[in-house]
């Protein structure tokens, strides 16, 4: 492969434009192609970004793949599309880059996993989370031993009114594959297994509920602007979850996930307890770390890890290292896996009522 890593963007909607952006400001990548099913979307991304006028844009993803030489696709269309085009991409002997979540069910993650093993090309799916400079420092203080076992934990992402894109494809099961628990859970679930060193999960237990599906209070996130709202579209998703995950190393995680319930503000966290410390993460880029210190005194720290960054930016720029310079991926797909399976499950088993192994 060249130095420069030639990329085409499919899916160029609120977050794909996103993606262009930071695209065009990575000096190791070079825009070629862009595709969406509505392509003045694409010419909207490509002034957004700074980029050239000139840049073929495709309505259909095929076309584009079948003639761009390109080395990578990055796929940011609704969740149903991630897996469809990735195959069609791997078939096609390229590198793939989607967005969260990884695959709308578990079959059609595993469809991706083996159709770029098939291919022994890459796939990494967006984990912005795992790239802002708090949870690199946190990761660093687990792997140096400092937080001892870590054996249970919390987190969520918990919002008043915050339904995006509501009526469109966000609030369509068969195209998202479900409400915050799949749009908001990857997040949160992965930042907290991730952080845990990866156990596998072995049974869940959830609760899902839609009460807020014919709500018409202003939304009061600025993630509720994702995705186009379609007047009387269909909401047939969860607007919250409840749930309860187990790990094979003994270790289990709490977790819930609102794009609307009655709490007093939006908040995204994760908690985890270990034997030598505890910590908090908190979307703010800051972290708190409860300890005790030599003498037995119980000890507050609160490092300062410097400014966030953008984890999003991040995340395509080691996705590059990985395919020009050999860097080891810090996403497997096995990891798609286990979270898309630990996704379904707790649908499953809000649907009948029992904990479900996996
Ligand atoms: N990581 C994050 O922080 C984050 C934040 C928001 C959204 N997302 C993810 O990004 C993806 C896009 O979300 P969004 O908010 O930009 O949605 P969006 O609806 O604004 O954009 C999706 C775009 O994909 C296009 N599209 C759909 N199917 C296509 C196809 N087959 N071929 C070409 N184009 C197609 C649509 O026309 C639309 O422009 C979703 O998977 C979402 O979960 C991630």
């Amino acid at each position: 492969m060249d130095k420069i890593l030639r990329i085409a963007v499919i899916g160029t909607g609120g977050m794909g434009a996103n993606h262009v952006k930071w695209w065009a400001q990575n000096p190791r990548a070079e825009v070629v192609a862009l595709c969406d099913l509505k392509p003045e979307k694409c010419k909207k991304a490509l002034e957004k970004a700074g980029l050239s006028a000139d840049i073929p844009v495709y309505e259909d993803y095929k076309a584009l793949i079948d003639s761009e030489r390109i080395d990578a696709v990055d796929i940011c269309t609704s969740n149903d599309f991630h897996s469809i085009i990735a195959v069609y991409a791997f078939e096609k002997g390229l590198n793939v880059f989607s967005e969260k979540p990884d695959a709308i069910n578990a079959q059609e993650m595993q469809r991706m996993k083996e159709a770029s093993e098939k291919a022994g090309k890459l796939l990494m799916v967006m984990r912005n989370n795992r790239y802002y400079s708090n949870s690199r420092y946190l990761k660093q203080f687990i792997e140096d031993g400092k937080a001892g076992e870590i054996y249970c934990g919390r987190c969520g992402w918990i919002r008043r009114r915050g339904i995006p894109g509501r009526g469109g494809w966000f609030t369509t099961k068969a195209r998202s594959g479900g409400g915050p628990l799949i749009d908001l859970g990857v997040h949160m679930i992965d930042l907290a297994i991730w952080l845990m060193g990866n156990p596998a999960p072995v049974s869940v237990s959830g609760c899902t509920y839609a009460k807020f599906a014919d709500n018409t209070a202003k939304a009061d996130s600025q993630h509720a602007a994702f995705g186009e709202k379609v007047q009387d579209g269909v909401f047939d998703v969860e607007d919250l979850a409840m749930g309860f995950i187990r790990f094979d190393n003994g270790a289990c995680l709490q977790l819930e996930f609102s794009w609307a319930s009655n709490i007093e503000k939006e908040k995204r966290f994760v908690e985890l307890r270990g034997t030598k410390a505890g910590f908090t993460w908190n979307e703010d880029g800051t972290i708190g770390i409860w300890t005790e210190d030599e003498h037995g005194t119980l000890t507050d720290l609160k490092p300062y890890t410097g400014e966030m960054g953008s984890g999003h930016a991040r995340a395509l720029e080691h996705f590059t290292a990985i395919l020009l310079d050999g860097a080891k991926p810090d996403y497997t797909p096995q990891q798609g896996v286990n979270m898309i399976r630990i996704l379904d499950a707790l649908y499953e088993s809000a649907r009948t009522g029992k904990e479900v192994r996996l």
